[in-house]
């Protein structure tokens, strides 16, 4: 595995913008619990430390999807792979994801965990490549838009590699 290349948004970049979208989502949910539902396994160091950020008290769980995608592509089937531990009926969910590509992903799970009743459900996601959208999606609260570059680090993977890299790079030559 090399080095993966060129670095589009600094850590530092990531942990001012982390702390302005904690402490927007700490303004709109004065109160708890806050349900925090992370996308498995791309999200993780992002739902880490927006948790972290936000004031209100949060609650924790994951859901694993997978898509089955040729190349770097979303093919539009995704099959659940880990369900919640916890129920939301009834509460106030805010669903944590990576990226927004094609919305394929969001699209899904936002039918799916309608269904379970929530009192409230929005996304917050790190990156946003609004240029490849196929499916609509609300992201209420998103980080960085980018363009249509194949990114790694701070949770994003290539082949499973590349996720604990602090910032987030463009992996060339793709
Ligand atoms: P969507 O269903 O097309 O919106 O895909 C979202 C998922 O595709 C994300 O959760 C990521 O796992 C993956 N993905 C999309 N773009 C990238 C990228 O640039 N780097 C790494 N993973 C990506
Ligand atoms: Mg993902």
């Amino acid at each position: 595995m090399t080095v993966a290349g060129r670095v589009l948004i600094s850590e530092q970049d990531i942990r001012r913008r982390v702390a302005e979208m904690g402490a927007q989502i700490s303004a709109d949910y004065p109160q708890g619990p806050l349900y925090l539902i992370g996308i498995l396994k791309g999200s993780c160091f992002f739902l880490a430390d927006l948790a972290r950020a936000i004031s209100t008290p949060v609650r924790i769980d994951f859901i694993g999807i997978s898509s089955y995608g040729k190349n770097n592509t979303t093919s539009g089937e995704v099959k659940l792979t880990k369900d919640l531990d916890l129920s939301i009926e009834g509460c106030d969910v805010l669903v944590v994801e990576d990226i927004v590509d094609s919305g394929v992903t969001l699209n899904y799970l936002s039918h799916l965990l309608a269904q379970r009743k929530p009192r409230s459900m929005r996304i917050a996601a790190l990156l946003d490549k609004p240029s490849r959208r196929q499916r609509a999606v609300e992201v209420k609260y998103s980080g960085f838009r980018i363009p249509d570059e194949f990114v790694v680090g701070y949770g994003l993977d290539y082949a499973e590699d590349y996720r604990a890299l602090p910032d987030v790079r463009v992996l060339d030559g793709l």
